[in-house]
């Protein structure tokens, strides 16, 4: 085992990145990969995108997408492992082993699955209406994700932390009956980003439909930028930052400098054109050069393959001789 602090995520293959997306976790990932002490893996959920999502173009096509986004924004895939979920069939294998330890109970209990059940009563259907074995069963998947590579830390939301804690009860239910094999995985939620609003002022999200994504070039961004809802001062009056999403997102992506100024400027009652113009100048010039990097990405996607087929290749020499190890001690073995 390692002696470095080894962190792991995943990321969904059902959608388009947004800025939300950028500030909240991309960001911060990438960053945090640079510290020599950590080991980082990351890698592309694609089987827990089947759950979600029936459209297989959309998969796909998401897939290319935020792998095309993750090497765009700078990530060294020499120092972190970068790899699609389904290139590694140890994971599924693990699936299995650890759905062998898992108490139905412990499922019964996740919130998604809650979610959608209490959903079909409220409108007086069957409570299992429409709900598949994969979304009851996507936290052992999850946690096969994070046991596989010993992940210490797992850097999530916070509507993710029931499914770590759910990971550390089957890793200990596996260890108690089977012998010290995982680590107890933590996961760590970002109190320091805040959570980026969207155009109506909610956290930004998908299932908000308020998202601005992440990849719009430059006309269609400032106009986006010009959508984000505001009250209905006028130019000349004092405005409260605090109150403002425009503000808030300015944060995301200003240095304390600019943002003291921007203060100063609303107390002075700057006009919300001009303020929404300054957002996208900012957001713009952090993002103008991975754009292009990002476009050249989506148009060589063999190139962007061969880079998840390494990474692939770099993660399995690690999940194929623990597995092995993992099916011995369960009692699957050669005999003889
Ligand atoms: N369930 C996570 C999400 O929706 C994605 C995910 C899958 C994940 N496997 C993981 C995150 C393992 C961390 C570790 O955001």
């Amino acid at each position: 085992m390692t002696e470095n602090k080894r962190v792991l995520t995943g990321i969904t293959t059902t959608g388009t990145p947004h800025l939300g997306n950028y500030v909240g976790a991309i960001k911060p990932a990438i960053a945090a990969s640079h510290d020599p002490k950590t080991e980082s893996f990351y890698f592309l959920a694609d089987y827990h995108a089947l759950v979600k999502c029936e459209e297989p173009g959309r998969v796909a096509q998401s897939t290319l997408e935020i792998a095309a986004t993750w090497l765009a924004l700078g990530l060294d895939t020499t120092r972190s492992v970068f790899y699609r979920q389904s290139d590694i069939p140890e994971i599924p294998e693990l699936t299995w082993l650890l759905s062998c330890v898992t108490a139905k109970g412990l499922m019964n209990r996740a919130h998604a699955y809650k979610a959608a059940v209490a959903d079909n009563e409220a409108v007086g259907e069957d409570p299992d209406l429409g709900i598949n074995l994969g979304l009851f069963s996507y936290p052992v998947l999850m946690a096969a994700d994070i046991l596989m590579f010993n992940a210490h830390t797992v850097p999530v939301g916070r509507d993710q932390l029931q499914h770590l804690e759910m990971a550390r009860d089957i890793a200990q239910r596996f260890n108690h009956r089977y012998g010290d094999h995982f680590v107890s995985p933590e996961g760590q939620v970002d109190d320091h980003v805040a959570t980026l609003p969207g155009t109506d002022g909610r956290k930004m999200s998908k299932s908000y439909d308020n998202t601005i994504p992440l990849w719009l070039s430059e006309k269609p961004l400032r106009k986006a930028i010009m959508r984000i809802k505001t009250n209905s001062q006028e130019p000349g009056e004092p405005k409260d930052p605090d109150q403002s999403s425009v503000f808030a997102i300015y944060c995301a992506f200003a240095t304390p400098t600019q943002r003291d100024a921007m203060r100063v400027a609303y107390a002075d009652g700057i006009g919300w054109g001009d303020v929404k113009q300054q957002l996208f100048e900012l957001i713009n010039s952090e993002l103008s050069e991975p754009r292009a990097r990002f476009e050249e990405l989506m148009a060589k996607p063999s190139y962007v393959e061969e880079i998840l087929v390494e990474g692939g290749d770099r993660a399995r020499a690690l999940s194929k001789p623990f597995m092995e190890a993992l099916r011995e001690a369960v009692g699957i073995r050669k005999l003889g």
